[in-house]
């Protein structure tokens, strides 16, 4: 199973992304966790996205894109991408990448949720955990960020027939289940 989701932020990638690669026995790569993991260890590409990630900027697509690839290659019984593409220009290099390796996603997941509840849910994510770019302005700009570069991508993928608009409203639990249920629609498991 190979699995893109595409959502803003506080939909719910990284929660949904855990329980698919573990209902699938994939991995979950999460370019926000990777990012945040290099920062925290102080390599040169976490002192160049630090600043970049607090203000909710976009990390430059060079840096983002190998560090990626590097970790799609390592997984070759599937992958869920949460976070990644991020933008066009990222989106070709992973059909680039995916058309030379006959490596294609059999899913693209959206994620909807309504703007208050993503605002809701990152400013209680904030008071519960601190994460550096969940203040509210800098959840403002990463929705916008959002909009402008990541939200074409669900016509990219939807005019190849890829996407499925998955509620993602209410209980996890019930998320989850919507998602396995699309999932299962677009590549049955073979019992
Ligand atoms: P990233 O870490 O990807 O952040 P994001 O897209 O802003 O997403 P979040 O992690 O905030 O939300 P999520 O959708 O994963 O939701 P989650 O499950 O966590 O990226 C951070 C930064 O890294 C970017 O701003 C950028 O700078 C850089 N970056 C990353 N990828 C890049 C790329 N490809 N190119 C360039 N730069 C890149 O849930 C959020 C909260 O809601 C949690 O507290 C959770 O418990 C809660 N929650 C989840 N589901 C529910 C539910 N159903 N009901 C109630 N609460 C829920």
């Amino acid at each position: 199973m190979r699995v893109l989701l595409l959502a803003p932020p506080g939909a719910g990638k990284g929660t949904q992304g855990v329980r698919i690669a573990e209902h699938y026995g994939i991995d979950h790569i999460a370019t926000g966790d990777l990012l945040r993991d290099e920062v925290s260890r102080g390599t040169e590409l976490g002192r160049r996205a630090d600043d970049l990630m607090r203000r909710g900027e976009l990390v430059p697509d060079e840096l983002v894109v190998v560090m990626v690839l590097r970790r799609v290659r390592a997984a070759p019984d599937g992958w869920v991408l949460d976070g990644f593409p991020r933008n066009l220009a990222q989106a070709e290099r992973a059909f680039e990448w995916g058309t030379t390796h006959e490596q294609t996603f059999d899913a693209v997941l959206f994620l909807d949720v309504p703007e208050d509840e993503l605002v809701r849910r990152l400013l209680q994510r904030a008071a519960e955990q601190g994460r550096a770019d969940d203040d509210e302005p800098t959840i403002r700009r990463r929705l916008t960020v959002y909009e402008r570069d990541t939200a074409p991508l669900v016509a990219y993928y939807a005019g190849r027939g890829l996407v499925d608009h998955i509620d993602a409203t209410g209980d996890v639990d019930d998320v989850t289940a919507r998602v396995l249920a699309a999932l299962e629609a677009r590549a049955p498991r073979s019992t």
